[in-house]
């Protein structure tokens, strides 16, 4: 029997019941499948798929139409974990109206659970609205990539008292409205631990420190196959890359060699049907 889909209620509870949630990045079928088979809680189609998978710079040029495209495979091979689809830069910026019909072609069209999106106290009123239609929302404040040229780049948040206060007041304010758990990026553990305190939704760290509800990691950060940059706040359990570029190097001499493809991976045919074949030739 399979087991029970992780459901969002479960989600709140957890943090009441001192239980950590584990939330990693998938964007495709296969990492979909994995990440369900490991037992994580959530998996985020998250933004960062303009880096680590579609070699861009950063996350702002990620369209509706490609998030909608990757968290339908990764949905495919979830079956139990939440997912959770990233809302795209300017998807949800630009009015109340859009930032609902967006989470909801999120939610209709790519199949995910919830949606996730980035600011604070400016974006309570959008986070509401979205609630309100019926879509569970998850938070992000801290570092926002969306937002990294206005914050200065990628840069640790909340290292002054007025800026870690303002981070508290974000986390608040975005409870308040009714999202169902918050990611706090980037910011000091300290601080990290203070806003899990400050709210009574989970919250999910990424470079947020230990004393938080949750953590999440990009998974190609994780495992290796993405190394343009590797942050502070990334552990990387093992080295994946390397062991697949030997792999089609092997294969490459193999070819070039023609050691590959070997009997064993060839089909046959028999010597009668294949004379047969021959005489056909010759008479056309
Ligand atoms: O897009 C993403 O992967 C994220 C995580 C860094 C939380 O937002």
């Amino acid at each position: 029997m399979p087991e029970a889909k992780v459901s969002i209620p479960s989600i709140i509870q957890a943090k009441k019941d001192g239980r950590k949630l584990v939330m990693v990045t998938a964007y495709d079928y296969p990492f979909g499948l994995m990440a369900d088979e490991a037992g994580v809680d959530m998996v985020l189609v998250g933004d960062s798929l303009g880096m680590v998978v579609l070699g861009l710079e950063g996350t702002v040029a990620v369209t509706l139409e490609m998030m909608i495209h990757h968290i339908q495979a990764v949905v495919r091979g979830c079956k139990r974990p939440v997912v959770v689809g990233d809302m795209p830069f300017m998807s949800y910026n630009t009015g109340i109206r859009d930032a609902i019909i967006n989470a909801g072609r999120l939610m209709k069209e790519g199949g995910c659970d919830c949606v996730k999106l980035e600011g604070g106290v400016d974006f309570a009123p959008v986070v509401q609205a979205i609630v309100k239609a019926g879509i569970p929302v998850q938070g992000h404040i801290g570092l926002t990539p969306q937002t990294a040229s206005a914050l200065g780049g990628f840069k640790i948040q909340g290292k002054d008292a007025t800026a870690a206060r303002r981070i508290v007041e974000d986390a608040k304010a975005i409870e308040a409205a009714g999202a169902f758990s918050i990611v706090a990026e980037a910011v000091p553990a300290p601080l990290g631990r203070l806003i899990a305190e400050s709210v009574a939704v989970p919250v999910i760290g990424i470079g947020a420190g230990v004393d938080v509800d949750g953590q999440v990691l990009v998974t190609h950060d994780m495992v290796g196959l993405f190394d343009r940059f590797v942050p502070k706040f990334v552990k990387q359990y093992t080295k994946i890359r390397p062991t697949i570029i030997e792999a089609i190097k092997a294969y490459g001499e193999e070819v070039r060699t023609s050691a590959f493809p070997a009997p064993e991976n060839s089909f046959g045919m028999s010597a009668e049907t294949l004379a047969e074949v021959k005489q056909s030739i010759k008479k056309s």
